[in-house]
């Protein structure tokens, strides 16, 4: 099979097509990435032999026509993925997320193309602490930022174009992910490259925030399952049940590098920080017979400790931008 990968150079994107490499070598890949700062070309170095490399923006519509036409399946990952940077500025993500979306569902209808959607749980908008609900595939969409809504948009253009053009696709919800590859603004990344650098971590608010961790390898192995065993026009939640506050991960990583677990500094909180997320994912395990490998979450993350410690040469001249940015914003 040739499978087009959208966003391959980022961190979920570059993770699948190493996945894929190891546990599908008779397919065909070529990834389609921009480039844009979240990207690092570093992430694919090592398979750079074994794949197709195409940089240009999915809202090329010409480009995107051209490699569709050539592929069996696209796998679309290709984003604005950071929550923060969509509340400074919302317009890459409007072109990204939802032209860009509507970009590749035209040329996949157009050539008959199956398509996987990756999205983001965030589209069901926040639970609160003491809610025993989870999200499923049944609650309705209510995103907070112009991040998540325009996940929100892309899925429900997906959704239309199943509906009504009857385009192969299906679509997976999945929440926060860690592992390496993971650019250095998100969270986890943040703190340990902090702690490796000497810079306190810096937490949002009372740290009382929940989000559900999952390993970016369990992720991705959902979304074989999915593209392998999925229906077409399903939505499928991807979640390993890893529901943490935040506070706790920086208490976990201060502990596993050595460090009091009080050395971290709070600052400025998320304008409209989503307080908790949570996925049920019965009908993923139930339905399609998924179940995660990296269920001790404490080690799932040293070894993510270790990976970032060991491969300063891949983050280390990203840092200092990163950083630069978030002081204006007091974070
Ligand atoms: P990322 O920011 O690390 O990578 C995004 C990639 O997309 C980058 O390589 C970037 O260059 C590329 N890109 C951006 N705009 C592009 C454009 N116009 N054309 C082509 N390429 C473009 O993101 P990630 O964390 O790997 O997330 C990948 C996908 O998974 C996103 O759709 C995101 O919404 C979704 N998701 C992420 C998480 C998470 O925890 N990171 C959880 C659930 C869902
Ligand atoms: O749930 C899935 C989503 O998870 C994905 O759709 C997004 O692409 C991905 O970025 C992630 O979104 P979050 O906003 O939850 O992730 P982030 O790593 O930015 O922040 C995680 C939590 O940690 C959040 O509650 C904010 C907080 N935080 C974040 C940073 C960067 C801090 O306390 N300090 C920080 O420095």
């Amino acid at each position: 099979m040739k499978l087009l990968v959208t966003g391959g150079a980022g961190f979920i994107g570059a993770n699948l097509v190493h996945h894929t490499l190891a546990t599908r070598p008779q397919h065909e890949v070529t990834v389609i990435d921009a480039l844009t700062y979240a990207a690092n070309e570093a992430s694919l170095a090592s398979v750079r032999d074994k794949i197709t490399f195409v940089q240009g923006s999915i809202t090329n519509t010409e480009l995107v026509d051209k490699l569709i036409s050539e592929t069996d399946l696209v796998v679309h990952f290709a984003a604005e993925s950071h929550n923060d940077n969509s509340l400074n500025d919302p317009s890459p993500f409007i072109q990204t997320n939802l032209v860009g979306t509507y970009t590749i569902l035209e040329a996949v209808r157009k050539h008959g193309k199956k398509l996987h959607h990756i999205s983001t749980d965030e589209v069901y908008g926040d639970l609160e602490l003491d809610d025993p609900a989870k999200f499923t595939d049944q609650t309705p969409y209510n995103p907070s930022s112009p991040y998540s809504s325009t996940k929100a948009g892309s899925d429900l253009l997906v959704r239309a174009w199943v509906r009504s053009f009857g385009i192969h696709a299906t679509i997976s919800n999945c929440y926060n992910n860690y592992g390496p590859y993971q650019h250095v603004e998100k969270m986890i990344p943040r703190q340990i490259t902090n702690i490796l650098t000497g810079i306190k971590p810096k937490l949002y608010g009372a740290g009382q925030n929940v989000r559900d961790w999952i390993h970016v390898d369990d992720h991705n192995a959902a979304v074989w399952a999915i593209i392998e065993k999925g229906t077409s026009g399903a939505t499928y939640l991807i979640g390993a049940d890893g529901e943490q506050n935040n506070k706790a991960v920086f208490e976990l990583i201060l502990e596993l590098m050595g460090k009091p677990v009080d050395w971290y500094d709070h600052v400025n909180d998320r304008a409209g920080h989503d307080m908790r997320y949570a996925i049920d994912a019965t009908k993923l395990r139930n339905e399609l017979g998924w179940t995660p490998q990296y269920t001790n979450f404490r080690d799932g993350l040293q070894a993510t400790i270790d990976w970032y410690a060991d491969n300063e040469a891949w983050w280390k001249p990203l840092k200092a931008a990163v950083e630069a940015n978030y002081a204006k914003r007091g974070q």
